[in-house]
């Protein structure tokens, strides 16, 4: 185990079993602090717990002697990317406290898996850098800086380096520091000042410090800037879905930022159901926080999302395994929803709607 900021170096395969039993195995990789940082979550953490549990309430109904094959197509077009399997990372900022190469480790992994990294705007590696390492598909996450000069030249670094959309996080005012985090001090790498910090170009270095007023106009503003789609990340009411269609958002990512921000709030797969009727299919939902197993990719499927993002399991691939451990962490899921395709009885994704579930529990 390295000494107390030695982040991971390791580079290999992994044969995973589970991705909840990739959390104990990173435990022996990584620093304390890193563990901390990336496990943990907001308050209490019944939120962080709920993204779990709120699973169980929708039950999967199987369809039988449908003449299913196990060579189901998985692929799917997610804002004119093609995705292999409905699975990709989600935006995580500073992992250069789980690995030594930080983002550029987790953004070749997700290449080489074949599908979308989301590049987060607090990475520990400059977006060029990040968007260089990887072969596949690439978005980048603004932190929106009140500093309106910063916010532009982030939004024309990301377009610059190839980035084919931007996504909004707008449920993060702040980071998110889980209780145990705080107490050891948040000891954030000092040699590692937010790689997107520039004194002359600007940056998201200091968005600790930020005032952050968003609202509406910064889509538009985005997409000005830009020309490029934007995504709306961190929303859990449907009303806020059709706010931000209206005002010009081209996807939702309906998220509670995996339980990091505010604590007390609905599991993202409970919230699904009211962002899913009021989007109506005008543009592509996303679902992020807690998803796991096959089983739950196809439950947001059904529940009307296209496709899913995953958090914490692609950091402790990361750490246990460098680029290559990000690779296993994306292929098992993708592995996992195909075998679950095939028991549920699905033979396309599109097949995948309401009528495969049952709502029962505390989310009905
Ligand atoms: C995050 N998340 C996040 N989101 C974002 O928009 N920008 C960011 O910089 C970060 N940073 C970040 C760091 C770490 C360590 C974690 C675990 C998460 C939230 C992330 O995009 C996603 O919403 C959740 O991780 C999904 O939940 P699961 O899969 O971790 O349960």
């Amino acid at each position: 185990k390295p000494s107390a900021y030695g982040a991971s170096t390791a580079g290999k395969p992994l044969d995973i079993i589970s991705l909840d039993r990739l959390d104990t195995a990173v435990q022996e990789v990584i620093p304390e602090a890193g563990y901390q940082f990336v496990s943990g979550a907001a308050g209490d953490e019944w939120t962080l717990r709920e993204n779990r549990r709120a699973f169980d309430d929708f039950r999967i109904e199987p369809k039988r002697l449908r003449g299913v094959s196990s060579d189901v197509d998985l692929s799917i077009d997610l804002l004119g990317q093609t995705l292999p399997f409905p699975i990709f990372t989600a935006p995580m900022g500073a992992h250069g406290m789980v690995h030594e190469e930080a983002e550029v480790a987790t953004a070749r992994g997700t290449g080489m898996a074949g599908t979308l990294y989301c590049s987060s705007g607090a990475s520990h590696r400059t977006l060029e850098e990040i968007a260089e390492a990887t072969q596949g598909p690439k978005w980048f996450q603004l932190y929106w800086n009140n500093d309106i000069e910063v916010t532009k030249s982030l939004l024309k670094r990301a377009k610059d380096a190839g980035y084919s959309a931007i996504v909004l996080t707008a449920d993060a005012l702040g980071p998110g520091m889980p209780d145990d985090f705080k107490a050891m001090g948040a000891p954030f790498r000092q040699d590692m000042v937010f790689g997107n910090h520039d004194p002359e170009r600007g940056g998201s270095g200091n968005f600790f410090d930020q005032k952050v007023d968003l609202d509406l106009d910064a889509i538009k503003f985005i997409k000005d800037q830009t020309g490029l789609p934007v995504v709306v990340k961190g929303l859990l009411r449907g009303d806020d879905a059709d706010r931000c269609i209206g005002a010009g958002a081209d996807a939702i990512q309906v998220s509670n930022h995996g339980g990091r921000q505010i604590d007390g709030v609905p599991a993202s797969i409970a919230a699904l159901p009211d962002v899913a009727h009021a989007v109506n299919g005008r543009v592509p939902v996303i679902l992020d926080s807690g998803v796991r197993r096959g089983i739950d990719v196809i439950r947001a499927l059904a529940m009307g999302a296209n496709a899913v993002a995953v958090g914490r399991p692609v950091m402790y691939g990361l750490g246990l395994g460098g680029a290559q451990g990000v690779q296993s962490v994306l292929e098992h899921l993708g592995q996992d929803l195909r075998s679950a395709m095939l028991l549920t009885g699905a033979a396309k994704l599109s097949d995948l709607d309401p009528s495969y579930i049952n709502l029962v529990g505390p989310s009905a």
